[in-house]
């Protein structure tokens, strides 16, 4: 980080209180720091404070004389090789997808050239808002880099999607900015499942589960991002990605499946993180079914296996690596999986444990292969997809 300029805009939220420990963790690993405060963030955390950490005066006035004098904003703009906006309200997210500039924060986002990264911190009724949602997406879709939010408590006591990110994963986050990309993936076409799967009951109803997709997105864009062709066979999410990644959308298991076992045959890697759905109701009601006075009995039925039958071709096969959600003996279960299934690496994960697994940003992975473990602790997913390509990567290369 030596010689990285990160520009620091804190708005109004009370996750506020925690930028001092970024600034400074962020300042240990030899980054300069300059802060732009909104007027709402004044209210929640004094820019003395924020300039004593960072060792620069703090800038809040767009109008500023003194300020313009010193460095005007669009020299301000250009300075910055990263901007973090944290914690970035839902007010301050909606501005810069309007790209308004009626203050220094949303001018100095306007004008700067330097990769954006947003942390959105709010109520968590205002995070699921479909306004707010649609503003993410877009700014997503824009190549802003937006960092949970993460799930829990809030400071008004709701429970729900919309903390702040903790500063120790902005500042994972923030080095990773500058880890130069390597291509270690370069000419290798990678396949991922992810998402759940639905599956009908008649034409209203499914049988489904809580996947997010979100781990297997974030597979797909760090496999990008190490130069592979990724095709990425969707189930039912709400998710965007990169235009380089060939999206195949699904509904159901047996769709999935169809899709998995033509493009794998042309890949050298598939990725099942999907949450296939085991069993299929055995018929699916042409009509919706009525509510009758009587218990309702389902037949269900088996559905393939995917990553099993990647797995058993005999010809054009390749590397497998398996996801295994659990809720107890784990590490057993996934290596029972791995040998049943005949995988070449299976990732198992806790979903019993609240804040990470399914449709939250941070996962904690158990990565088990022939002869070899190795733990990934709780991170969010998308540096926990890198490092889990990096283990393929040596594993492939071992
Ligand atoms: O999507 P998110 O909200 O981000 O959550 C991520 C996750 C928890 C879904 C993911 O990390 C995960 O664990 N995915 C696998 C979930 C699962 O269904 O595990 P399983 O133990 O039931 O299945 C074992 C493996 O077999 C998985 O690789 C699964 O994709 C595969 N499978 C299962 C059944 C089936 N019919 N076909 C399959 O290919």
């Amino acid at each position: 980080m030596l010689n990285k300029n990160i520009l620091v805009i804190v708005t109004g939220g009370i996750a506020a209180y925690k930028m001092p420990e970024y600034i400074r963790r962020i300042k240990e690993q030899g980054a300069k720091v300059k802060v732009v405060m909104t007027s709402g963030a004044k209210a929640f955390i004094t820019p003395l404070t924020l300039q004593a950490v960072s060792g620069e005066p703090v800038a809040d006035d767009l109008l500023d004389p003194q300020a313009e004098a010193a460095m005007g904003h669009i020299e301000f703009a250009k300075w910055a090789d990263l901007v973090v906006v944290a914690p970035a309200s839902a007010d301050t997210i909606a501005k810069i997808r309007a790209g308004l500039a009626n203050d220094l924060a949303t001018t100095l986002l306007l004008a700067t050239p330097a990769p954006v990264a947003i942390c959105p911190a709010m109520n968590q009724q205002m995070y699921a808002n479909p306004a707010t949602q649609e503003n993410l997406n877009v700014l997503k879709q824009r190549g802003f880099n937006i960092l949970g939010p993460a799930s829990g408590e809030q400071a008004c006591g709701d429970i729900g999607f919309g903390r702040m990110i903790e500063p120790a994963d902005i500042v994972q986050n923030t080095l990773n900015f500058f880890i130069p990309k390597q291509q270690y993936f370069a000419g290798k076409s990678i396949t991922i499942t992810a998402g759940p799967t639905r599956e009908a009951l008649d034409p209203v109803r499914y049988i489904s589960n809580h996947s997010s997709g979100k781990m297997g997105f974030a597979i797909a864009e760090a496999a990008i991002e190490a130069g592979a062709s990724v095709n990425l066979i969707a189930g039912p999410v709400n998710l965007t990605h990169s235009e380089k990644i060939n999206r195949i959308d699904v509904i159901s298991a047996e769709q999935m499946h169809e899709a998995a076992l033509t493009l794998s045959k042309s890949s050298d890697i598939f990725i099942a993180c999907a949450a296939v759905a085991d069993y299929r109701p055995a018929n699916i009601a042409e009509q919706k079914l009525k509510k009758s006075d009587e218990d309702m009995t389902i037949t269900m039925i088996k559905n393939p296996d995917i990553v099993k039958d990647v797995a058993a071709l005999e010809k054009q096969r390749p590397f497998v690596v398996g996801f295994a959600a659990e809720t107890q003996d784990v590490e057993s279960y996934a290596q029972q999986k791995m040998q049943r299934k005949n995988l070449d690496m299976i990732c198992a994960n806790d979903v019993s444990i609240a804040g990470q697994g399914f449709n939250s940003d941070q996962n904690a992975l158990k990565v088990y292969w022939q002869g070899g473990s190795k733990d990934l602790p709780l991170n969010g997913k998308n540096i926990l997809a890198h490092d889990l390509l990096k283990l393929i990567h040596q594993q492939l290369n071992a």
